[in-house]
């Protein structure tokens, strides 16, 4: 089955030159999962040089995070512009370490409508903090982050964005949410675009975040109603990207 693996590297790894071998892991492992699309989001530090030494295509790269502005007094920030000269093709926009930071559901729709117009894929984050057990609250959240998120798309630009959930209680943690979960939340996902911006939302791609690994994931793959997975810790070691890939390969 087609589909997607985005290695997010957060600040990750020590050295360039770990960098290079992290990369070189992950290139090798693409190349043999071929109906796999890899997309590695390194610290933005790292990512000029690695997309100039990198000659094939199966490994696209994006950021973590990048601001809409196209410049000004920003301190310690990029912009979206920045990391496109740079060599990305997609942005993570709004994950939870951001969102903890403070980053606001308004940046978010900014920094997605700022995304599209440099045609760079916005890999949008959502995802609550947490479920209690007899409330259905979480749906709430998501629907807030997504509204915001997508409020200046035009529609006919929706299905150009990716959307990336992350149960904020399942990130880093050693289990991932039940595929059979997820699969409701691609349907609520998909019902709420679909409200806002018309049917055309119905194939936006929605990947799964949140303690996915070898073990977990062509299961999550073929009953989560996903297209793919957001990884952190798998993603970063180089041990462990060739195996995930190639459990995904064989799904
Ligand atoms: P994890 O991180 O795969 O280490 O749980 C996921 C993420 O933060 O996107």
């Amino acid at each position: 089955m087609r589909s997607l693996l985005v290695a997010n590297w957060k600040m990750n790894p020590t050295s360039w030159r770990a960098a290079k071998k992290l990369f070189d892991a992950t290139r090798k492992a693409a190349e043999k999962a071929p109906h796999l699309s890899v997309v590695v989001a390194p610290p933005s530090l790292y990512l000029r040089e690695l997309k100039a030494a990198y000659r094939g295509r199966r490994v696209g790269f994006a950021v973590q995070h990048a601001r809409a502005e196209s410049g000004g007094a920003h301190t310690g920030d990029v912009s979206m512009e920045q990391c496109k000269d740079a060599g990305a093709q997609y942005v993570i926009i709004g994950h939870a370490e951001r969102r903890a930071l403070g980053e606001s559901d308004e940046e978010v729709g900014q920094q997605v409508v700022a995304a599209l117009a440099l045609k760079l894929v916005p890999i949008v984050c959502v995802g609550e903090k947490e479920r209690s057990a007899n409330t259905a609250e979480y749906y709430d959240v998501v629907r807030r982050q997504l509204r915001a998120a997508f409020l200046g798309v035009e529609p006919a630009q929706i299905t150009k964005a990716i959307v990336a959930y992350e149960p904020v209680w399942a990130i880093g943690k050693t289990e991932a949410m039940s595929p059979h979960a997820m699969h409701e939340m691609a349907i609520y996902i998909r019902k709420t675009l679909v409200d806002m911006k018309g049917q055309g939302a119905m194939s936006i791609r929605i990947l799964y975040g949140g303690s996915i690994d070898e073990t977990n994931a062509s299961l999550m793959l073929e009953q989560g109603d996903v297209y793919g997975f957001l990884v952190g810790r798998v993603g970063e070691d180089p041990a462990r990207i060739g195996p995930l890939l190639q459990a995904l390969a064989a799904a």
